[in-house]
């Protein structure tokens, strides 16, 4: 008798096949790309010829998988997306991640274990105890810390910032809505995130505090009393300073531990936004860059930046268990009982999110299964190659850079004699739509006090000096 098409949507021997023939296609993927054969990083293609060309391919796709139209979804799928495996990959802070974490994100997908409640993901929940217990350990809180995985470092520093609100301030603004104009204290280097979430909290323009940076892009902490103290005079309640660990688009590491001793000394919430370098924790040579992570109340470490895993997964972690507890004290009846033990199990109870993905099992099998020693090696790797870079850049009279790196963000520019700064800006955002459209190298760009700078993030742990070498002669115009 002939399948029907959800019968044949769920056929176990049909399903390998096809995962057969994925796999295939991605160990060619990996080996073409990994090993920079491939010409090119990306297939720059304009929105609206994208478009058309995924509008054009269902109409002339075999429906109900009966043909080879799943083969070439994939074989087009990878054609038509950046390689984030390409050592010539160097732009943004999207990992190539580790080839058995897409194992793990293959089985989180098919079990599909909602997580919102014990019994809806036991392993994952476990999985996610034991791997947030270890990141606290190493950030160097003490066994009244906790931690949660969430969808992004977005979402994970709305979520701290709301913990912080339910700390700190002087009133339950969770349930009974802001009362008074709420202030956080934070870079104007810092991720755009962070901004987005105080306006989500519903403080406005006027509750981000923004406190100016050095010249070499960290917090001005110098500058953070008059900040706070303007704030205060104004009749701001503030309650949190945001660190960044590092800033996104420099690369540089706040000044944590005079941070952490001025929140102390005002009563402030110190939270980190640690999504890109929080793996610093783990390199021997650079976890001097996260001295003062451990006298924060919360640090936010992204999985898929430094941590080598798929997006999108996220540890927030935090000095006191109990203040997770707090964060999101509405009723759901039918998922949360009330109940006076710790329950961490239940994740809901802690997290923005309801159902969430199985991603504990990406941090278990990298953390616990392969052994931590990797992150040391990756993160030591990139940001020594970041030096490296800064170097073969110094040496080049072409180029200039933009700062000193402290991690593996790199922002420098093109330079010629007699040119003015507006020509120049315009020369170097040139550079870069045409390295976008050729493909052959990703790379990104910023801009510094009005100046434009290309900007590399050095996440593949393939990229060499020879690579970067080549890219500075690719880029000369
Ligand atoms: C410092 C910093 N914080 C937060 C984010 C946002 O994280 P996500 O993209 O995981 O939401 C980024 C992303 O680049 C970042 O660099």
């Amino acid at each position: 008798m002939e399948q029907t098409r959800l019968e044949r949507l769920y056929d176990r021997e049909c399903f390998q096949e096809q995962a057969q023939s994925l796999l295939e296609l991605l160990g060619t993927h990996l080996d073409q790309t990994q090993s920079g054969t491939q010409e090119k990083v990306l297939n720059w293609n304009k929105p609206e010829n994208e478009l058309q060309f995924w509008k054009d391919f269902a109409r002339q796709a075999d429906k109900g998988f009966t043909g080879s139209s799943l083969t070439d979804f994939f074989v087009n799928t990878l054609s038509h997306t950046i390689h984030t495996h390409h050592p010539r990959y160097v732009g943004h802070q999207v990992t190539s991640p580790a080839p058995p974490t897409t194992l793990t994100a293959m089985l989180g997908a098919l079990l599909n274990n909602g997580m919102a409640i014990y019994e809806m993901g036991m392993a994952p929940t476990a999985l996610e105890r034991i791997v947030t217990d270890r990141l606290c350990e190493k950030i160097g809180y003490d066994q009244n810390s906790r931690g949660l995985l969430t969808s992004g470092g977005t979402l994970a520093n709305l979520t701290a910032l709301l913990m912080a609100r339910q700390s700190r301030v002087s009133y339950d603004a969770w349930q009974e809505g802001l009362q008074n104009q709420l202030g956080i204290l934070v870079s104007e280097e810092a991720h755009y995130c962070v901004d987005r979430a105080a306006k989500i909290m519903g403080l406005g323009e006027a509750g981000i505090l923004s406190v100016p940076v050095t010249k070499d892009y960290a917090m001005d902490t110098n500058a953070l009393k008059e900040v706070y103290q303007k704030a205060k005079a104004e009749g701001i309640e503030v309650f949190a300073l945001v660190g960044s660990a590092p800033s996104t688009a420099t690369g540089v590491y706040d000044p944590l531990e005079e941070q952490a001793a001025f929140a102390k000394e005002y009563g402030l919430w110190f939270h980190v936004d640690a999504a890109h370098g929080g793996a610093a924790i783990f390199s021997e040579d650079y976890k001097y860059l996260m001295k003062g992570a451990e006298q924060a109340d919360s640090v936010v470490i992204d999985g898929h930046k430094m941590m080598l895993m798929p997006t999108l997964t996220t540890a927030l972690l935090y000095k006191n268990g109990q203040d997770g507890q707090q964060t999101f004290s509405q009723k759901a009846s039918y998922l949360l009982e009330d109940t006076t033990e710790e329950d961490w199990y239940n994740g809901a109870k802690r997290t923005f999110e309801c159902t969430k993905t199985m991603t504990s099992l990406h941090w278990y099998l990298l953390m616990e299964l392969y052994g931590i020693e990797v992150f040391d090696e990756y993160v030591t790797r990139q940001y020594d190659l970041g030096r490296s870079f800064a170097e073969q850049i110094q040496a080049d009279p072409d180029f200039e850079l933009g700062l000193q790196p402290q991690s593996n963000i790199v922002c420098f520019r093109y330079v010629k004699e007699d040119t003015t700064e507006e020509e120049l800006n315009r020369l170097n955002a040139q550079i870069r739509q045409k390295a976008l459209e050729t493909g052959r190298f990703y790379l990104v760009q910023t801009r510094l006090k009005e100046k434009q700078f290309l900007r590399c993030t050095l996440m593949n742990p393939f990229t060499t000096p020879e690579h970067l070498q080549e890219l500075l002669a690719h880029l000369r115009p």
